[in-house]
């Protein structure tokens, strides 16, 4: 393609990090990427991928062979001679919703201590606004190297980000340096995607108002959806017709029990604090989070409905773990809390998750051993009073529902995603509650 070869630093081998790095070494860039953790990089030098993503694996290993890519503990070394460095750890939220910058600082220091010749340091991970500056100054005060930074934010999904990131929607560049910005669309240029070039401030801003707005739309359409339930329509219609309008677009308007994952609940709670700092109080993105925390209950409603208020000594099949389906992501999953009202309440539970089953029984599995972990969908529905599908998994879809009516004790089916065909429900004596349809 004519572009040359970069030499590229990744810090960090999370979800961000470790897509990042492989994808820019498939672009033919000489790509190390460093993680403090050293039993993850040599997972990772073994050619395992310590996240289920589909597409990344071969693509590491690939890459790896073709050495492009190599997988280090090692920051210091790691850092000199690169022309690009990326810091991409992990941000979580502190206990009141802030971001954690604890692991970008100390990444900055010792990128500080290490770096020589004139790097381009992007910050990928998710933060606050004023963050790429202060790390500049933290750097700044510790090295008289000079260097250029960058705010590159990441927008890509869990489950689909190989091609997230080699087709994006549009890279952002946010830096009031022109050499970095030259790098950064030479970097980009083969992906053939729009760059927005911007101030720093505004790329960071960027990366937190593109997640409100969509958890926004999740929030909206959830609500239209309880709304479409009292008076009788149907939400996918509803979505549909409203989706056609470019101004409002399709994709992000599927009603269910609410969004989860490592990024909408944290940016969310974030970006109300980053607001709250300057004395804003950000009310529409406030209720869009208690919409959403509100979601989930819904399931457990419709089962008190068709139970009559009591649900102790009642089993109850969970079919779905993850916070959404290709992935064995449990972070923030409404199936959590969904689990923990039904224990509360005397249910016995059957879980079953096609892939994120180890996770979550190694992250939240109850000790009281109420909770049976069973190996298939139809396991898990086995004698119970109802089927809730929490996650949309496709096989939980195309389920044969006269197998399934044959082996539940009561045909009743949850349908948090909107998972099932109405029509394959008809002619089935299944009591068939699904979201914003009419049922
Ligand atoms: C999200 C954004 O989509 C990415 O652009 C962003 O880069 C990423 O966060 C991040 O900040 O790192 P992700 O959390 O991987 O990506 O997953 P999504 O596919 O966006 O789904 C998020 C949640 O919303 C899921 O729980 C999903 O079930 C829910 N959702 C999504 C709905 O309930 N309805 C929809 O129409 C869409």
């Amino acid at each position: 393609s004519g572009v040359e070869a970069m030499k590229i630093t990744v810090v960090g081998t999370g979800y961000v990090g470790l897509v990042s790095g492989v994808c820019y070494a498939e672009l033919g860039h000489s790509v190390i990427c460093v993680d403090k953790d050293p039993l993850k990089v040599a997972t990772l030098q073994n050619g395992e991928i310590p996240i289920y993503e589909p597409g990344l694996q071969e693509l590491s290993v690939r890459n790896a062979e073709l050495g492009r890519l190599r997988f280090t503990s090692s920051l210091g070394d790691s850092v000199k001679g690169a022309d690009l460095i990326v810091i991409a750890v992990g941000t979580p939220p502190l206990p009141g919703g802030q971001a954690n910058l604890a692991y970008i600082e100390l990444a900055a220091q010792e990128i500080a201590d290490a770096m020589e010749g004139r790097p381009v340091v992007a910050i990928k991970s998710t933060v606050p606004v004023g963050t790429n500056e202060k790390v500049r100054e933290l750097i700044r005060e510790r090295t008289d190297c000079p260097f250029d930074s960058v705010s590159l934010p990441e927008f890509l999904r869990e489950g689909s980000a190989v091609s997230d990131t080699m087709h994006p929607d549009r890279i952002v560049i946010g830096t009031d340096s022109p050499r970095a910005e030259a790098l950064l669309r030479e970097l980009h240029a083969g992906l053939g995607c729009a760059f927005v070039v911007t101030d720093i401030r505004s790329a960071e801003m960027i990366k937190y108002a593109s997640n409100a707005f969509l958890a926004t739309k999740i929030s909206f359409i959830n609500e239209i959806a309880n709304i479409c339930e009292k008076v009788g329509a149907d939400v996918t219609r509803v979505a549909e017709g409203m989706g056609r309008d470019k101004r409002i677009g399709a994709s992000f308007l599927k009603a269910g029990i609410g969004y989860g994952g490592s990024c909408f609940p944290k940016d969310t709670q974030a970006l109300i604090q980053i607001a709250g700092h300057v004395d804003y109080e950000f009310k529409l993105l406030r209720s869009v989070v208690e919409v959403n925390q509100d979601q989930r209950f819904n399931v457990i409603r419709k089962l008190e409905t068709i139970f009559g208020g009591e649900l102790s000594g009642r089993t109850v099949a969970v079919w779905g773990l993850a916070f959404k389906p290709d992935t064995d992501d449990v972070r923030e999953a409404p199936a959590q809390e969904i689990i923990g009202e039904l224990l509360a309440r005397g249910v016995e539970v059957r879980a079953y998750d096609p892939i994120a089953m180890d996770n979550f029984r190694s992250q939240f599995g109850s000790g009281d051993g109420s909770v049976v972990w069973c190996g298939s969908a139809l396991e898990a529905a086995a004698g119970s009073d109802a089927v809730c599908l929490l996650t949309e998994w496709s096989e939980f879809g195309e389920t044969d529902l006269q197998r399934l009516r044959a082996v539940v004790r009561e045909p009743v089916l949850i349908d948090g995603r909107n998972a099932f065909d109405e029509a394959a429900l008809q002619g089935t004596d299944f009591i068939y509650y699904s979201v914003g349809r009419p049922s």
